[in-house]
């Protein structure tokens, strides 16, 4: 008998894993703001967690040049050679590390590099400590392998950095990885180097994995700029992630690497060579130019990131109400505005973000996106003037209240 078609509606049934996640909150102020400015609204936008530089002039040339050279194909899954010699050349260089070619793969970004590392060592009922406040991602990411988040808090009045007594406290038996983030997305702390040491030291000895996100590790305005990649007697345990976005202005290219020991990276290449495979053939040669090229941009940026954020936390303390950490990297403040709860129906960071938006067109992300509930999040990688602008409006906002 031949098959016969049958139009039986089924209910969707997506998988157990896909429901583990969510989209990533920051998205609802997205598409809030979007539909404001859609109806013609003028915003100041503190929301986008990305620079807003243009991309340097000769990495751009270099891929341009790419294209003209047809270098459009296949490469080898986790970048050409070339591009891994990049890589760790200049992290070593940067921050005295040493990596191998078998020790680097270079992905779709920092957050493709970070998913491939969770997915490849993170197994079901596996606890990964992540200190709080966190980059959302790194929650799902967790969540999607199957593991489990342990949630460490930080002490907001020492600027949210996180304490080697915290993360011991909080290792059991299944204790798999613990994820450093440092300068922090969204507090800009920035961890002390003897600090981050004893975590990861502690880690190697007990057998865990340190994924340490240094996805700002540039952006350190301390003076101090560290990078975990630095303790070479604890490699075996140690996966630094690492992107290009915020560091040369090239959130879109989409280029991140990650720096661990060679199983590991195998693992990563096999995870990748089943889903994306090479990132971008043009966007590599990019990078080669980014990461050999002249690093004078990096500082220039840095130059003005420092100022902008003290004009934005020097205009937030001004602010009856509000108190803010002073944010030592990376370019977010994350004020705390629990003074106002209570006030105009307002009762969450999300409620205060809505009514910002709403009200004062002021684009903020709420502190319940990073996993705590008194804060917003402003990202001043914007120019002088917006960061003026929205100060107007935030004292007209939070004064009337
Ligand atoms: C802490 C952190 N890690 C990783 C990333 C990912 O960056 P990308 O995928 O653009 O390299 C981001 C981006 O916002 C971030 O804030």
């Amino acid at each position: 008998m031949r098959y016969m078609a049958t139009t039986i509606a089924s209910p969707l049934t997506l998988t157990e894993r896909i429901n583990r996640i969510e989209v990533s909150a920051t998205m609802a102020v997205v598409a809030e703001a979007e539909k404001l400015r859609a109806g013609g609204a003028d915003l100041v936008d503190y929301g986008a967690g990305e620079p807003h530089f243009a991309t340097p002039q000769h990495i751009k040339d270099a891929a341009i040049a790419a294209i003209n050279a047809n270098f459009t194909k296949y490469t080898a899954v986790g970048g050409i050679s070339d591009l891994k010699d990049a890589i760790r050349n200049r992290h070593a260089k940067d921050f005295g590390s040493d990596y191998k070619r078998e020790e680097t793969i270079a992905s779709t970004g920092g957050k493709h590099a970070l998913f491939n590392a969770m997915q490849v060592l993170v197994d079901h009922g596996d606890e990964v400590i992540l200190p709080v406040p966190y980059w959302v991602s790194f929650k799902d990411i967790i969540q999607y392998g199957g593991g489990v988040p342990v949630y460490v808090a930080t002490d907001e009045a020492n600027g949210f950095k996180l304490s080697f007594e915290a993360v011991e406290r909080a290792i059991t038996s299944r204790t798999k990885a613990i994820v450093l983030n440092t300068p922090s997305n969204p507090s800009g702390a920035v961890m002390d180097p003897e600090e981050i040491e004893a975590i990861v030291r502690l880690a190697h000895g007990r057998g865990i994995y340190v994924l340490a996100d240094e996805c700002y590790v540039y952006l350190n305005f301390t003076g101090k700029r560290f990078s975990s990649g630095s303790l070479t007697d604890c490699k075996e345990h140690l996966i630094v992630l690492g992107s290009l976005s915020k560091t040369y202005a090239m959130t879109g290219w989409r280029m991140g690497y990650a720096l661990s020991p060679a199983p590991i990276t195998a693992a990563m290449n096999k995870l990748q060579s089943q889903s994306t495979s090479n990132p971008t053939s043009i966007v590599q040669k990019a990078a080669i130019a980014a990461l050999n090229g002249p690093q004078e941009c990096v500082h220039e940026m840095l130059v003005d990131y420092i100022k902008l954020r003290e004009h934005l936390v020097a205009g937030l303390r001004d602010i009856p109400g509000i108190t803010c950490a002073m944010p030592q990297g990376a370019f977010y403040a994350y004020p705390n505005v629990s003074h106002f709860f209570g006030k105009a129906g307002m009762n969450s960071a999300a409620d205060v973000a809505s009514k910002l938006l709403r009200e004062a067109h002021v684009v903020v992300v709420p502190g319940e996106a990073f996993g705590t509930k008194e804060h917003i999040r402003l990202s001043y990688a914007t120019s002088m003037k917006e960061v003026e602008r929205g100060l107007e409006r935030m004292k007209k906002f939070f004064g009337a209240l």
